[in-house]
């Protein structure tokens, strides 16, 4: 094994924004946020974003648009942000402590800082390298309302347990773990898909050199046309028990949305593991791209900015099925020519299943396949 250690939380500490629920939350200014923010503001109370304890405000924001960092240097690339009408934005200031809602659950307390305006399509085209409105994360963008507010936040009540949450772990817990297990050094994988060959060749591949393997699978808001939430689940709990070992894996869901911001969201992605407790993480082929926006290793440059990171890139180039080789090979250990190679992306399986194709059994495991297909409808619409 390599020698490693597991890395401090990114800024130094682990952050816990959450407080005994007999806070009052009553009679105060109510603002209603989607389930998706819900989600990225149990994230910020659990440290999977830490070291953000709250919404950013403006000079955090400008930073990392500007420089894919905070204000203090930390790196950090995908702001975190509430963003309000002008109106609702002046009531929030004059209120100081807002109640954050879900439906009437009042969930969560946001100390008001700042309210700031941004410009939209600036902004897009930093994090996103487009401002084309076809790109979901632009789009995403410029729909958003004109002011966000800055401000930490207090989480009095937690969403509800659901069997999409099964999986889903703090960082304190993710540690504990890691730590229970003896493990010095933990690999990290992100995916948003099911689980095809080549996923599991890179994991496995990172599994030779690590002493732990950390399956994270993001959950949460995606664009039409992937696998949904409860398909990547199901169809990860059917790979790893047959395929996967027990003691050298941990399974965890991550529950925040995809943005498809490619190298930003490599960062991005990598910082959460780090709060998790990876000590390396997988970067392959386009990572977090989307349509063709990215150059497909565009995420592996841009780790040469982030030598401060504190977690370890661990590269692949696209791995591929050869025909000739009998096995995945990729570029730098296969001779042999495009006509013996299968490539493997998340789209070919997205299209193969729904074109009715099962994948064969070097692409994909027949009971990963079984489990995509009791499903009637296994895209988000
Ligand atoms: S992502 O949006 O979460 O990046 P996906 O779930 O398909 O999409 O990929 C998960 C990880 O596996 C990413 O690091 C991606 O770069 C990598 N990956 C997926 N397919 C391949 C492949 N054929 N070769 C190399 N890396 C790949």
């Amino acid at each position: 094994m390599l020698a490693g250690s597991i890395p401090l939380p990114h800024g130094g500490r682990l952050v816990n924004r959450f407080v005994a629920s007999d806070k009052k939350t009553d009679g105060m200014f109510t603002v209603s946020v989607s389930d998706d923010l819900r989600n990225d503001i149990e994230n910020i109370a659990d440290g999977i974003f830490s070291p953000l304890e709250g919404f950013v405000g403006e000079q955090d924001f400008q930073s990392i648009v500007k420089a894919g960092r905070l204000k203090n240097g930390l790196a950090w690339t995908v702001p975190i942000v509430l963003d309000v009408d002008e109106q609702t934005a002046v009531k929030m200031k004059d209120a100081g402590q807002v109640a954050l809602a879900t439906g009437s659950d009042r969930f969560a307390i946001l100390h008001v800082e700042e309210t700031y305006a941004f410009d939209k399509l600036a902004c897009a085209k930093a994090i996103y390298q487009t401002d084309d409105t076809k790109h979901p994360g632009v789009d995403k963008m410029i729909r958003m309302k004109d002011r966000l507010v800055g401000g930490k936040i207090d989480v009095v009540k937690r969403i509800e347990q659901s069997p999409l949450r099964k999986y889903r772990m703090t960082p304190a817990e993710t540690r504990a773990e890691i730590s229970r297990k003896g493990w010095k050094s933990v690999v990290g994988f992100q995916t948003r898909n099911v689980p095809h060959v080549a996923h599991e060749m890179l994991q496995k591949a990172a599994l030779n050199l690590y002493d732990g393997l950390f399956v994270n699978p993001l959950i949460g808001k995606k664009k039409q046309g992937d696998f949904k939430d409860e398909v990547i689940l199901a169809a990860y709990v059917a790979l790893i028990d047959e395929y996967y070992p027990k003691d050298r894996t941990m399974f965890v869901t991550l529950h925040t949305e995809m943005r498809y911001a490619g190298p930003k969201e490599a960062i991005h992605h990598a910082i959460m593991r780090k709060n998790f407790g990876c000590s390396n993480f997988i970067v392959g082929r386009d990572h977090a791209g989307v349509s063709n926006y990215y150059h497909p290793f565009a995420a592996h440059e841009i780790f040469k900015n982030y030598m401060d990171l504190g977690i370890e890139p661990v590269f692949f180039p696209a791995f591929y099925y050869c025909k000739k080789c009998l096995s995945y090979a990729n570029e730098r250990n296969c001779p042999h020519g495009q006509e013996f190679r299968e490539e493997l992306s998340g789209t070919k399986m997205r299209n193969m299943v729904s074109s009715g194709e099962i994948p064969a059994e070097h692409l994909m495991r027949p009971e990963v396949a079984k489990t995509i297909i009791s499903f009637n409808e296994p895209f988000v619409q």
